[in-house]
């Protein structure tokens, strides 16, 4: 099938890299001429809300999903007239704004932290007397890897977080004093079939993604069943066809949602080498109508991320049982360059390749 994708970085790149062996072409949407994905497909240039450069993109499609969820709505629903577009556009409108997220978790009974929404100063006060502090102010839209976001730990630190973020949407949460941060990844093929990875664990630094760790270690089957029951009814509400995420919060045993991600996940990279069939693969075998693969466990993988600057390719590659993945993008402080997952049946093996890399990585940052 000719795939189209809307956006052009290295989630779209990958999705492509995994559908290719399935016999599919692949087409991007970017407004960057530079996107990284145009190395492996077609890259088509354009704005969001230019139609007829949505149009020039859709031409000759069989199908179209995208690649991040900051796709204007509009341009996702114009698009249908073209193509089915996967996951359904609807998933876009639930996930782009964390308020309406959030109501929408606790619609579908899934547990959150407390929240409250805050469009003014007054707002602000009454929010922090009903939740008290410490609390993290988060823009509802358009924030990622930790973007948009403060700590408030004391009254005193309102005024300065107001004056950052107060002249856009808001949401106040309670801080949530988690124990660990895990994930589930699930795929729903356009038949309304399931297929779950296991839980992981992640570790963010500065609030971008570090490392996931995979399966997560002492899940027990309850934990696993729970975070399936939420992405079951994520994906059943939503009619959503193609890999989800949801990002986990544990405290005490119990898993509250964070947010979700209505696309392949950093979470979920491990699974290239780490899961029978990827989470990639599992994204394009959906959106393209086919029967999803299996989840299961190749041994166990770590997946390490590379942040604004990569060690030597070559000293990396020396690492047992390493599988790098580098994504063509310029170094930039904070930017998401390339990861690195090993995969090991031996879990004393797999720690000592993990050790080595995270010396390396460590010896590259400034
Ligand atoms: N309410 C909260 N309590 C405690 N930590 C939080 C809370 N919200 C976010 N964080 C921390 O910040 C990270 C990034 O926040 P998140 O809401 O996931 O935004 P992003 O879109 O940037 O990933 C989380 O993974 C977590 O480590
Ligand atoms: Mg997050």
């Amino acid at each position: 099938m000719r795939v189209g994708i809307l956006g052009g970085g290295q989630l779209g790149r990958m999705l492509a890299l995994a559908g290719y062996p399935l016999g599919h072409t692949f087409r991007f949407f970017d407004p960057s001429p530079e996107a990284g994905a145009g190395e492996v497909g077609e890259l088509v240039n354009g704005s969001y809300d230019e139609e007829e450069a949505l149009k020039r993109f859709a031409d000759g499609l069989d199908v179209i999903t995208y690649e991040f969820e900051n796709v204007p709505v509009e341009a996702a629903r114009l698009l249908e007239q073209y193509a089915p577009v996967h996951p359904n556009p609807a998933a876009l409108e639930a996930a782009q704004d964390r308020l309406v997220e959030k109501r929408y978790f606790r619609t579908l009974n899934i547990p959150t932290a407390q929240f409250r929404d805050v469009d003014s100063r007054a707002d602000l006060d009454a929010a922090v007397e009903a939740l008290w502090l410490p609390a993290v102010l988060k823009t509802r839209r358009e924030g990622y890897d930790g973007k948009g976001q403060r700590v408030l730990r004391e009254p005193s630190d309102l005024d300065a977080a107001w004056s950052d973020l107060g002249d856009k949407a808001l949401i106040l949460e309670q801080f949530v004093r988690f124990d660990r941060e895990l994930s589930i990844v699930a795929t729903r093929s356009t038949g309304g079939d399931f297929r779950y990875y296991p839980l992981v664990e992640n570790t963010h630094v500065d609030g971008i993604l570090s490392r996931t760790v995979a399966p997560a270690p002492d899940v027990s089957e309850r934990q696993q069943r729970a975070a399936e029951g939420y992405a079951h009814r994520i994906q059943t509400a939503l009619d959503y066809a193609g890999t989800l995420a949801v990002e986990l919060f544990e405290v005490d045993g119990l898993l509250m949602a964070n947010e979700m991600a209505p696309r392949v996940h950093n979470s979920g990279h491990w699974s290239i080498e780490g899961a029978e069939t990827s989470q990639f693969e599992n994204h394009i075998r959906a959106v393209t109508g086919q029967p999803l693969g299996s989840t299961g466990l190749r041994g166990q993988a770590t997946m390490l991320n590379l942040i604004g600057t990569t060690p030597d390719p070559a000293d990396m590659l020396k690492v047992d049982a390493s599988h790098l993945h580098l994504y063509s993008k310029a170094p930039r402080p904070g930017r998401k360059l390339g990861h690195i997952t090993v995969r090991s049946d031996h879990l004393e093996r797999l720690e000592t390749s993990v050790a080595a890399l995270e010396a390396l990585i460590s010896g590259t940052e400034e």
